[in-house]
């Protein structure tokens, strides 16, 4: 039997892999509840390379996001590849690699929204906070996603920060929007 090691706060932790035959010890900086909860939602689509998409989305609404770590171990449950999995996560826009910021900012380029300069108000957010689309800043609190409709059109253009909605936004509220969060 084959084991991955847990090496997250100097834990080391013995884990059953039961996806192949080859003896192979595999460092993940995850700590053991994690590796069960992934262990489990793989299990529940019956560890299926057919589901992966499914499972990444649970394992996402789970932890937030999907770092090589979670995926190496899906991949392992799956008997997949890594390259496999880690080539759907980035196909997808919705599957994130990174952890989303304490306030993650989504701007709304539905065609409402696109119509009335959403785009401008994303290059805003890009350059006042200096980083891309699907980025977190370094100080892990702020990060921007792009959004289809939400549907508040009436609203348009609209931002979300959170779960908090910002109608007609104009480029120049976008400092304003980001002070609210600010210290
Ligand atoms: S297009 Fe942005 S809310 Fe509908």
């Amino acid at each position: 039997m084959s084991t991955k090691t847990n090496t997250e706060n100097n834990v080391a932790h013995e884990y059953p892999y039961n996806g192949s035959s080859t003896q192979v010890e595999v460092k993940i900086k995850l700590t053991a509840d994690k590796i069960e909860k992934i262990d489990a939602i793989c299990r529940s689509f019956g560890n299926d390379p057919g589901e992966l998409i499914n499972v990444l989305h649970e394992t996402q609404s789970e932890f937030g996001y999907l770092p090589a770590e979670v995926q190496d171990v899906i991949a392992q449950n799956l008997r997949i590849p890594v390259a496999q999995v880690y080539g759907v996560v980035s196909f997808y826009s919705f599957f994130t690699m990174t952890p989303k910021g304490e306030h993650p900012i989504s701007i709304c380029l539905g065609t409402a929204c696109y119509v009335r300069g959403s785009e401008k108000i994303l290059e805003e957010f890009k350059k006042e906070l200096n980083i891309e689309v699907g980025e977190t800043t370094p100080d892990g609190k702020f990060s921007i996603n792009c959004l289809r409709c939400v549907g508040a059109c009436g609203l348009a253009p609209v931002v979300m920060v959170g779960e908090r909605v910002f109608g007609r936004v104009s480029p120049e509220s976008v400092k304003q929007i980001i002070g609210e969060y600010k210290d």
